[in-house]
C-alpha cells in the first residue's frame, strides 16, 4: 500500500485536542508521580531539573516528533507504518517489532502497580489508616507506662539524631562512585574471614586501586561518625533540658509514628509478598484497560483521556493546594529545586535522559501508534509542545504534591513504590480526618493515571494484530490483554515467597518484577528510541517528512533535524555504553 494512500475505515481521533489528551495520557503515568520526585530528589534537586528539562526539550521533544511524525505518515501502527511507508517489507519494521514486545513487558509490570493503586483507593475510601493509627496510639501508651526515664531519652536522643544525620549522611555518601563502594565492600566481605585481621588488612591493601577505595569509604565514614557525634551532643543536651511532660510528649510521639511506620510498611509488605492478592487487583485493572481499548480510538481511548486526564489535573492541584498551607512547604520547595551542585553525579546527568524516555513514552512506537490515527497533516510541532509541556508539569506538580507532605509529617522522602505506597499513607493517617480524603484523592489519581498509560501500551500491542491481521478490535483487546495478564502473574508473585520465582532475585541480582522493568526501561527504549531518531533523521523519504511539516517554520526544522540526526543519537549512545559498563562517566569526567 502506497503511503499516500490511507485506509479510509481506519480509526480516528475526533479532534485534536482529543488526540493530545489521549497522547498526554500515555506519557503522564507512575513514572511522574512516584519516579520523577524520587530521582529528582535523590539527585539533589534544581540542578537536575534543569538537566531533566534540557533532555525533555533537547532529546524527547525531537523524538516525540519524529514517532508522531512516523506514524502520520504511514498511517500504520509501529510495525506496518514503516512497511507503508517504503511500500516494501524493511528492516525497519525491527523497531515495531521490539515496540510490541516491550509494550508486552512494561504492561506486564505496570498493571500490578496499577492494582495496588486501586487497592489502595478502596483502602481509603474504608479508612484504613484508622485502626493503624489508633493502635499505635495504645502501644506508645504502654510504651511510656513500662519504660524508664533513662530509656526514654536514649530512645529519643537516637531517633532525633539519626533524623538529623539522615540529609548530611546522604550527602557525604554520595560522593564516593559505584567501584570505591563495590571494591570497599569486596575487601569488607574477605577481611571478615580472616584471622589476623591486621595482617589481611595490609596484605589486600597493596593493590592500589582497592586501596585508595578503602581510603575514600573510610573517610566518609570518619565523617559520618564525626557528625554523629555532633549531631547526637546538641540533641542530647536539647533532651536533658525538656520538661517531663515535654519529654513525654516527644516520646509519645516519636514511639506513634515509629510504630505506624511499622505497621504501614506491614500493610505494603502484605500486598507485595500476596502473590494472589496483587494478581487479582492486576487482572481487574487490565480488564478495565480492554474494556476502553476494545471500545475504539475515538469512543473509547479518547472519550476515557478527555473524562480523565482534566479529573487528574484538578487532583493534583488540590493536592498541591492543601500542601502550601503545611509546615513542610517551604523545604519542600528547597529540597526540590534549589540546586545543589555537590549532590548531581554525572551519572545522575544519564538518569534523567533515560527517564525522559519512560516518562514521555517514547522508545516503543506508542506515540507512533497513537500518531497514526490522526490523518491532520498540520500542527506536529505545537501537539508535541503541548503534550510534553503536560508531562513535564504534572511531574512537577508531583514534586510539590508529595513533599510538602511528607516533609510536615515527618516522613523522609523514600524510594519509589515506598514512596507512595508507605510514606504517603503514613502522612495521611497523621492528617486525621482530612487524611482520608487525601488519600482517596492521591490513590484515584494514580489509578487514573495508571490507567490512561495502560490504555496507550495494550494500544501498540492490540494495534498489530488489527492492523497487519485484521482482527477484530475487542477480539485484539481481550487476547492480548489476557495475555498480558499472563506474562503479568511472575511478575505478581516476585517478592511472593511461596513462590517459584522467589530465588530469581539469588540468580538474577533484581527480582522478576525489577529485571522486567529493568529489560524495558533502560535497554528497549532507548534503544527504540535511537534507531527512530536514526530513521527520522537520516532515513525516512525526506518528501514524506516535508510533507508533515508544511507548517514549521523552516528553521526550527533544521534544528529538529540536526538533534534528531547527531544530538539524540550520540546521547543516547553515551548512556547505554555507560548501562553496558564500557566506562563509568563519574570516574571518567
Ligand atoms: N509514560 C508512562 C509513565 O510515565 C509509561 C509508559 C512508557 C507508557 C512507555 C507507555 C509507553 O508512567
Amino acid at each position: 500500500m502506497s503511503e499516500s494512500t490511507p485506509q479510509t475505515d481506519r480509526a480516528q481521533w475526533k479532534s485534536r485536542l482529543g488526540f493530545v489528551l489521549a497522547a498526554a495520557g500515555s506519557a503522564v503515568g507512575l513514572g511522574n508521580i512516584w519516579k520523577f520526585p524520587y530521582i529528582t530528589g535523590q539527585n539533589g534537586g534544581g540542578l537536575f531539573v534543569l538537566i531533566y528539562l534540557a533532555c525533555i526539550v533537547l532529546i524527547g521533544l525531537p523524538i516525540m516528533m519524529a514517532e508522531i511524525m512516523i506514524g502520520r505518515a504511514g498511517q500504520r501502527q509501529p510495525v506496518g507504518a514503516f512497511e507503508a511507508i517504503h511500500g516494501r517489507k524493511t528492516a525497519w519494521s525491527g523497531i515495531g517489532w521490539m515496540g510490541v514486545v516491550a509494550g508486552f513487558i512494561i504492561l506486564s509490570f505496570y498493571i500490578v502497580v496499577a492494582g495496588w493503586s486501586m487497592d489502595y483507593t478502596l483502602k481509603s475510601i474504608v479508612n484504613f489508616t484508622k485502626p493503624i493509627e489508633s493502635q499505635a496510639a495504645t502501644e506508645a501508651e504502654v510504651y511510656i507506662a513500662t519504660t524508664s526515664i533513662e530509656d526514654m531519652k536514649t530512645f529519643l536522643v537516637d531517633k532525633e539524631t539519626d533524623r538529623q544525620l539522615h540529609p548530611q549522611k546522604g550527602l557525604l555518601e554520595s560522593r564516593l562512585t559505584k567501584s570505591q563502594k563495590e571494591n570497599h565492600k569486596r575487601f569488607m566481605a574477605a577481611i571478615e574471614q580472616a584471622e589476623d585481621l591486621e595482617q589481611a588488612r595490609l596484605r589486600l591493601l597493596k593493590d592500589e586501586e582497592l586501596k585508595s577505595s578503602v581510603e575514600a569509604v573510610e573517610n566518609v565514614e570518619q565523617q559520618v561518625a564525626k557528625a554523629r557525634l555532633e549531631i547526637a551532643g546538641s540533641v542530647q543536651a536539647k533532651v536533658n533540658s525538656l520538661s517531663a511532660t515535654d519529654l513525654l510528649a516527644q516520646v509519645k510521639l516519636s514511639k506513634r509514628r515509629d510504630l505506624v511506620f511499622e505497621k504501614m510498611t506491614g500493610t505494603f509488605v502484605n500486598l507485595l509478598t500476596n502473590g494472589w492478592h496483587s494478581l487479582m487487583w492486576a487482572a481487574l485493572f487490565i480488564m478495565i484497560t480492554i474494556g476502553v481499548v476494545a471500545g475504539g480510538v475515538a469512543a473509547g481511548i479518547e472519550r476515557a483521556c478527555r473524562l480523565l486526564m482534566p479529573t487528574l489535573f484538578v487532583l493534583i492541584c488540590m493536592m498541591v493546594l492543601y500542601g502550601t498551607f503545611q509546615p513542610g512547604f517551604s523545604a519542600a520547595i528547597s529540597f526540590v529545586f534549589s540546586p545543589d551542585p555537590s549532590r548531581l553525579k554525572a551519572s545522575g546527568v544519564l538518569e534523567a535522559l533515560g527517564h525522559a524516555f519512560f516518562t514521555l513514552s517514547l522508545g516503543m512506537g506508542a506515540m507512533m501508534t497513537y500518531g497514526s490515527y490522526q490523518s491532520s497533516k498540520t500542527g506536529l510541532l505545537q501537539e508535541s509542545v503541548m503534550i510534553t509541556l503536560l508531562d513535564t508539569v504534572i511531574a512537577l506538580l508531583a514534586c510539590l504534591m508529595i513533599f510538602p507532605i511528607t516533609f510536615s509529617y515527618g516522613q523522609e522522602p523514600t524510594a519509589g513504590p515506598g514512596l507512595v505506597f508507605m510514606s504517603m499513607p503514613l502522612a495521611f493517617a497523621e492528617i486525621g480526618r482530612a487524611g482520608m480524603l487525601l488519600s482517596m484523592a492521591f490513590f484515584g489519581l494514580l489509578f487514573f493515571a495508571a490507567l490512561t498509560s495502560a490504555i496507550s501500551l495494550l494500544e501498540v500491542v492490540a494495534s498489530y494484530l488489527i492492523d497487519q491481521k485484521n482482527w477484530s478490535r475487542a477480539k485484539a483487546a481481550i487476547t492480548t490483554g489476557l495475555l498480558t495478564l499472563v506474562v503479568a502473574v511472575p511478575t505478581a508473585f516476585s517478592s511472593d515467597s511461596t513462590s517459584v520465582l522467589s530465588n530469581w532475585e539469588g540468580d538474577y541480582g533484581l527480582n522478576f518484577f525489577d529485571t522486567m522493568d529493568h529489560l524495558a526501561s533502560n535497554w528497549m527504549l532507548p534503544l527504540g528510541g535511537l534507531f527512530i531518531a536514526i530513521y527520522a533523521g537520516w532515513v525516512m523519504p525526506r518528501r514524506l517528512q516535508e510533507a508533515e511539516v508544511e507548517d514549521m517554520p523552516a528553521w526550527i526544522f533544521q534544528v529538529w533535524l540536526v538533534l534528531v540526526r547527531f544530538v539524540a543519537p550520540a546521547l543516547v549512545i553515551i548512556v547505554l555504553m555507560q548501562k553496558v559498563g564500557i566506562f563509568d562517566i563519574d570516574e571518567w569526567l
